[in-house]
């Protein structure tokens, strides 16, 4: 029985990271015309009300997309079109709902573009799958997620970009990824993987990045963001993406936005932007 709900969390530090890398990242690979194939393995409900009792309970947003939405001032290129995106969805200016990362690739996708969107949970799968409902080349299945990566891969037209976002509450999870990832790209080494890892045991992420490398994947580049110095025992202290084949602009990217998050968002953890594999 799954019992993570991402509307607790939706906002928080780790979707900013995340879902500003996400934006980047999708953004950077529609330079090109040629149709591209996006999948969310572990997609959510797609927008989260921040007045709903899940959201006001842990009051995350508040000091995630919170800190950063009225913001006025220059914003650093990763973040840039995320927050346009943000500001879409809250056409009345005060933040009413959060974007997740599936209403994210519905405000980027063109005509040409594919989305296979993955959610086990059933009222998370029936919102995704209404909000999705009218939109051409768009599929919503309430099945696993993993799976449903190997079986896209690789696209018919040989552009793709994966978001693999679980939420780890299955300590498997851990394992999972690195597993799928691996399986995926011996499938389709040219796609683009966005891997999003939780730092709750140090340990774990530690396995997680060697069970990576050792898999022989390259180009794969890491930023990750921590709230506080690492604590094991004290829940989530930080949060990194991995991304596979990243865009050339990625890294300059990371490097100018960290610090200017770091200090928006009062962070007092690990910072990394580096190449875990290189080329
Ligand atoms: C971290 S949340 C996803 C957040 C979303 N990607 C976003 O950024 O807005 C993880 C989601 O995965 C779902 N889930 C858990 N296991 C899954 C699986 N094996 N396949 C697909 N979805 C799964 C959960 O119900 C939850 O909604």
């Amino acid at each position: 029985m799954l019992s993570y709900r991402h509307g607790f969390h939706a906002g928080n530090a780790a979707d900013v990271l995340k879902h500003a890398v996400f934006a980047f990242v999708l953004g950077h690979l529609q330079r090109k015309a040629g149709p591209l194939l996006v999948i969310d393995t572990h997609a959510g409900a797609g927008v989260y009300d921040l007045a709903s009792a899940e959201a006001a309970k842990t009051g995350e947003f508040r000091d995630g997309i919170g800190r950063l939405a009225a913001g006025a001032g220059d914003v650093p290129e990763l973040l840039a079109g995320y927050l346009a995106l943000v500001r879409a969805r809250n056409p009345q200016g005060p933040l009413a709902v959060y974007p997740g990362s599936a209403a994210l690739a519905l405000s980027m996708k063109r005509p040409q573009d594919r989305l296979a969107f993955y959610e086990l949970h059933p009222t998370d799968h029936q919102e995704l799958a209404g909000l999705a409902a009218h939109w051409r080349g768009v599929s919503v299945e309430r099945s696993d997620g993993f799976k449903g990566l190997i079986a896209q891969v690789p696209p018919a037209g040989r552009r793709g970009l994966a978001l693999i976002d679980p939420s780890y509450e299955i300590k498997t999870d851990y394992d999972k990824v690195a597993a799928a990832l691996a399986k995926a790209w011996r499938r389709f080494a040219t796609g683009v993987y966005i891997l999003w890892y939780p730092v709750i045991e140090r340990s774990r992420i530690d396995a997680l990045l060697a069970a990576v490398t050792a898999a022989g994947i390259r180009k794969v580049y890491r930023i990750e963001l921590g709230m506080a110095p690492d604590a094991p025992g004290y829940g989530m202290t930080a949060s990194g993406v991995l991304v596979v084949n990243a865009p050339f602009t990625l890294p300059a990217a990371a490097e100018t936005a960290l610090p200017w998050l770091a200090e928006r968002l009062s962070t007092r953890g690990p910072m990394v932007a580096e190449w875990l594999v290189p080329e």
